[in-house]
C-alpha cells in the first residue's frame, strides 16, 4: 500500500511553530509518499455530541466531519501536529481525536479495523525549556494509538513561543531530518508488557 501521510494542524495561529516543525519533518519524506495537509482551523469541527449509543447516527456525507473521517480513513500514518496547550493537545485537536469515539461507533465505518496497524505520530512546540513537561501530550497520543492498535512513531519536539522561534532550535531541526525514519513500534499501555 502505497504510503499516505495526513497532517492535522491544531495551531490557533496562522504562522505555528508546530506546522513550521511539521514541514521541516515532512520535507525528508520520499517523493512517492502521498501528503495531504488539513489545518483544523480552517475546518472547524462543530462540538462534539457523543451519539455514540444512538442507533439512528449515520456516517457524515459532507461538511468538515466527513472531510476529516474520509481523510483519516484513507491515511496510512496521521501526524497530530499540535501546539502545546496547557501541557497536551490544543483544544481544536482534542476535538478531532473525540471524533474519533463517534466513529469508532458509526454505522459503515470500520474506524478500529482500518486504522489498526496503522501509524501515530505527534509533533508540538512548547515554550518551556524542559521538555518533559509535554509528557501529558506524548501519553495522550501513545494511549490513543494503543487503543486503536495502532504503531506510534512518538512526538517531535521543538522549541519557541513567538512564530518562526523554532526555526532557530537547531537540535529539532536536526531531529526532523530523521523523524519520520524512525522505528514505529506497536503502541502499548504502560500497564502492558513486552
Ligand atoms: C492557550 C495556550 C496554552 C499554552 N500552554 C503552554 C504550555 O502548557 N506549556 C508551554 O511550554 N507552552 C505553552 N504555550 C505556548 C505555546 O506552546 C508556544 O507558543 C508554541 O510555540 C505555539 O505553537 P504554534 O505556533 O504552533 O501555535 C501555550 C500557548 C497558548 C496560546
Amino acid at each position: 500500500m502505497t504510503r499516505r501521510f495526513l497532517f492535522v494542524l491544531g495551531s490557533s495561529r496562522t504562522e505555528s511553530n508546530s506546522e513550521m516543525l511539521a514541514r521541516k519533518a515532512a520535507d525528508q519524506l520520499p517523493a512517492d509518499v502521498e501528503q495531504e495537509w488539513i489545518n483544523l482551523a480552517e475546518h472547524p469541527l462543530p462540538d462534539f455530541v457523543d451519539l455514540r449509543h444512538d442507533s439512528d447516527h449515520v456516517r457524515p456525507t459532507e461538511g468538515e466531519v466527513a472531510l476529516l473521517l474520509d481523510a483519516t480513513l484513507a491515511a496510512t500514518d496521521i501526524v497530530i501536529v499540535s501546539p502545546l496547550y496547557w501541557y497536551s493537545v490544543s483544544a481544536p485537536v482534542k476535538r478531532y481525536l473525540d471524533y474519533w469515539s463517534g466513529w469508532l461507533r458509526t454505522p459503515g465505518v470500520d474506524f478500529k479495523a482500518t486504522l489498526a496497524r496503522r501509524t501515530l505520530w505527534g509533533v508540538t512546540v512548547l515554550a518551556h525549556e524542559e521538555e518533559e513537561v509535554a509528557d501529558p501530550l506524548v501519553g495522550t497520543l501513545n494511549h490513543s494509538a494503543a487503543y486503536m492498535g495502532m504503531h506510534f512513531g512518538g512526538v517531535l519536539l521543538g522549541n519557541g513561543s513567538k512564530p518562526g522561534d523554532v526555526l532557530k532550535d537547531t537540535g529539532a531541526l536536526t531531529r526532523a531530518k530523521t523523524f519520520f525514519a524512525r522505528e514505529t513500534p506497536l503502541a502499548r499501555f504502560p500497564y502492558e508488557t513486552e
